[in-house]
């Protein structure tokens, strides 16, 4: 197997192991540009130790003791975890820039500059109380890519971005990939201008905090600006690891909503309010929540999931009877239209408990985004990456959403998972071997040099 080595030279060797092979064939790749298609064989060496190292000091960024990683979008320590990458990005050689919402592009300029890139990458922010390894492998393991083909003498055609997308995780505003949403155009500047933390502080006054200037409508990326976006993530479920399988290559990726309710009773004493007299806002809330478990489970099929992961209560005094909740709930599905019903349930359930229990009941929709389908071309390339580098793959759906889910709006995508232990992700014991990380890294290499060349 060609895992990743750690003997693998730091420096360019001195003599480029590609060989440009004979460009005999036109042009036999789906990207929205057609060229003709120049095979290389290169021979990409993964630095495992270096990159485990700096997976290791990007955790030591963290607002809660390790191994937990708390970095929320915007705060000082994801500031200086930015900085961190940054940092690395242009000891490799890589052209660094930044957009108005943050998200950071590292580019390698090809002999063709101005034809459309190949982008890759991921998101540096994480969860409270999360893990290491979720989308910092897809940016580090990136950067790492890059490197290894820089090693290898590699040469590419079109320019290859590593992209650090800006608060993939919705933990301070509510929305997940915000960054991705606000290139892709999903989200409107307008839109974004209307987001505020849940203490009322604004999207705006966060990112000009975090020294990032500019009108948000210049973050908008069109479509042909890359000619592919591939994105190395772990895989966040069990089945690699169950199957013993070394590659996960996505097909689809899930579609996500989330939801934010609001429910107001009535407060009062808990010793002196009668319970017949009672409208308490946290028995209805408990209710609405249970509902959106019997409404996942109703579809009857096990790819419908809903969680009611916020559950606020005001004003949370033991002897205060309950006024007003806030709920915040996500919903997905592979299937549309199966996972709006759930929405439509939940929906019913709330108006039931709302007149039941003499309540209002506010559901506002956060967002409700359709699922992306990945690109046959770049499903190939990962594939054929994964063939040559003796590594089984086997294709899969993201059941977790990701900024490719966006970036399919404006190019092809496609993602390729590694296993992770016992499927945990967004908790501390968050786990991806380094031997698992190597094996991403070289088949995205792989990918990157194909798919750069085309
Ligand atoms: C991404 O972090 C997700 O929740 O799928
Ligand atoms: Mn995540
Ligand atoms: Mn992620």
């Amino acid at each position: 197997m060609a895992a990743g080595d750690a003997n693998c030279p730091a420096k360019p060797v001195e003599r480029p192991s590609v060989e440009p092979v004979e460009p005999d064939a036109p042009a036999t790749r789906s990207l929205d540009i057609t060229m003709t298609r120049v095979e290389t064989k290169i021979v990409p060496q993964v630095n495992a130790a270096q990159l485990v190292a700096e997976l290791e000091s990007l955790a030591a960024f963290s607002d809660s003791p390790a191994p937990a990683v708390t970095r929320i979008v915007f705060s000082e320590t994801d500031g200086r975890a930015r900085r961190y990458v940054k940092d690395l990005c242009a000891t490799a050689g890589l052209v660094v820039r930044e957009d108005a919402v943050g998200n950071t592009f590292a580019r390698w300029i090809g002999s063709q500059p101005n034809l459309p890139a190949i982008g890759t990458g991921s998101h540096v922010d994480a969860i409270p109380n999360a893990g290491r390894y979720d989308g910092t492998v897809g940016v580090l393991g990136g950067l790492e890519a890059i490197r290894a083909l820089q090693r290898c003498g590699f040469h590419p055609r079109r320019s290859i971005e590593l992209v650090l997308f800006t608060s993939e995780e919705p933990t301070r505003f509510g929305i997940g990939c915000l960054g991705s949403r606000l290139l892709s155009g999903t989200l409107t500047p307008q839109q974004a201008m209307s987001l505020a933390d849940k203490e009322g502080k604004s999207l705006d006054e966060w990112r000009m905090e975090a020294g990032f200037r500019g009108e948000l409508s210049t973050v908008l990326v069109p479509r042909g600006h890359y000619a592919g976006f591939v994105e190395l993530h772990i895989e966040q479920g069990p089945l690699l690891e169950q199957h013993g399988t070394a590659l996960g290559v996505v097909t689809a990726i899930a579609a996500p909503a989330s939801l934010r309710i609001w429910i107001e009773g009535e407060g009062g004493h808990a010793g002196a309010v009668l319970m017949p007299q009672r409208r308490d806002a946290l028995c209805a809330a408990a209710e609405i929540a249970l509902a959106v478990e019997a409404a996942a489970h109703e579809t009857g099929s096990i790819d419908t999931v809903a969680t009611t992961g916020v559950f606020d209560v005001f004003p949370g005094a033991i002897n205060s009877i309950p006024l007003r909740v806030r709920l915040e709930i996500d919903v997905r599905d592979i299937d549309q239209r199966r996972r709006d019903s759930v929405l439509a349930r939940i929906q019913s359930s709330c108006d039931e408990v709302a007149a039941r229990r003499r309540v209002q009941v506010r559901a506002e929709i956060i967002n409700a985004d359709p699922p992306a389908q990945c690109d046959g071309s770049i499903i190939e390339a990962l594939t054929g990456g994964a063939v040559r580098q003796g590594l089984d793959s086997e294709r899969m759906v993201s059941r977790a959403y990701h900024d490719s889910l966006f970036m399919a709006g404006i190019a092809p995508v496609a993602m390729l998972f590694i296993p992770c232990r016992g499927g945990f992700s967004h908790r501390p014991d968050e786990y991806a071997s380094p031997e698992a990380i190597s094996n991403g890294v070289l088949v995205l290499a792989e990918a990157l040099a194909e798919l750069a060349n085309s």
